[in-house]
């Protein structure tokens, strides 16, 4: 007989999520994924539960307030100023004080704790991810590789993260792994990540960074030990050299123009740190902080016109006649 797949409950926060607020979408801190993300979510539905109290409490009380002001002398609560006093006492004041001492014990003293940032000398692994007016830079240290928005990380890993920015503050968050950390100019914060399993995490800035501010997106992609250390190795290897007439015209377009002075790409002479490392752009699913996907039309419509994609970004529209253009499109391409 088939087997039905079962229910799992790990849909219904998710769900209740997007009954409640219309969507989450993919990146649910109710929906955790790793040990800190756990204990956040736990957190949130004691919180959920104790405000439930309280505001219940309060109801209870107006309604016993109402009913007093219509219904004069009716024998219920009210009509006996001690126990009407011990109401407002115990719900007024008590059961909301008690919730408050509750929540900042338990939030200060047990869940900072449990998502607190790794000490990096027992940390198998330390990546560094700088915030930008809009996309996040991610570095390997002891390694060449640099990527962009795509953060891979080893499953069942603890991975020490050192949070920069290079402009304004940004936040770092990655709801199903941990808490936020925030990137402050002239200053390095830490936050750990770690996925339980294999996966696709969405993480979003959550500090208010200008126009794009929710444009910035990323994804942190916990991949299988084995096929991370291919992974890493593909990203700290130089850039695929151009192996047509049409690619090689493109890599020369691109040296030429402006693109060179704001992206790098290993193993030529653009060195540009203003814009996102493309030495392995095909690697990456998305472009511009995964505001479109990373396809041959969607990158067209972005490099002919990025401003009217994301308005205020950097990256200015370069006006190349249509051979170069294309030349440049194939080249890009080729970047693997
Ligand atoms: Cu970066 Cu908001």
């Amino acid at each position: 007989m088939a087997m039905r797949p079962r229910p799992s409950w790990r849909v219904v926060p998710p769900l209740a999520c997007a009954a409640l607020f219309g969507s989450c979408g993919e990146q649910s801190a109710l929906d955790p994924r790793a040990e800190p993300a756990r204990e956040i979510a736990t957190l949130w539905w004691w919180m959920l539960a104790a405000a439930g109290i309280v505001a219940g409490g309060a109801l209870f009380l107006l309604w016993v307030g109402w009913l007093r002001r219509r219904r004069p002398g009716l024998p219920l609560l009210g009509s006996n100023e001690r126990v009407s006093n011990a109401l407002v006492i115990v719900f007024g004041f008590g059961i909301p004080l008690a919730v408050n001492v509750v929540v900042f014990v338990v939030a200060n003293f047990v869940v900072a704790k449990a998502t607190d940032a790794p000490d990096p000398r027992s940390t198998p692994m330390t990546i560094e991810v700088v915030g930008h007016q809009w996309f996040w830079e991610v570095r390997y240290p002891g390694t060449p590789a640099v990527t962009a928005n795509e953060i891979h990380i080893p499953a069942g890993t603890r991975v020490n993260v050192v949070a920069r920015t290079g402009d304004v503050i940004h936040s770092f968050w990655v709801p199903q792994l941990n808490r936020k950390i925030d990137m402050v100019p002239g200053h390095s914060n830490r936050v750990l990540l770690e996925a339980d399993a294999p996966g696709r995490f969405r993480g979003q800035c959550a500090e208010f960074c200008g126009a794009q501010h929710a444009h910035m997106a990323m994804y942190v992609f916990a991949d299988p030990p084995d096929r991370f250390r291919a992974w890493l190795r593909g990203q700290a290897a130089a850039r695929r050299s151009p192996s047509t007439p049409e690619q090689r015209r493109g890599e020369r377009v691109f040296l030429d123009e402006a693109c060179a002075s704001c992206h790098t790409i290993r193993g030529t002479a653009a060195r540009g740190r203003i814009g996102p490392d493309l030495t392995h752009l095909q690697s990456r699913s998305t472009i511009a902080a995964l505001t479109l996907p990373n396809r041959p039309p969607e990158v067209e419509r972005w490099i002919r016109d990025p401003q009217h994609v994301k308005p205020g970004n950097r990256m200015p529209a370069l006006g190349l006649p249509d051979r170069d253009f294309d030349a440049l499109l194939a080249y890009l391409e080729s970047l693997e």
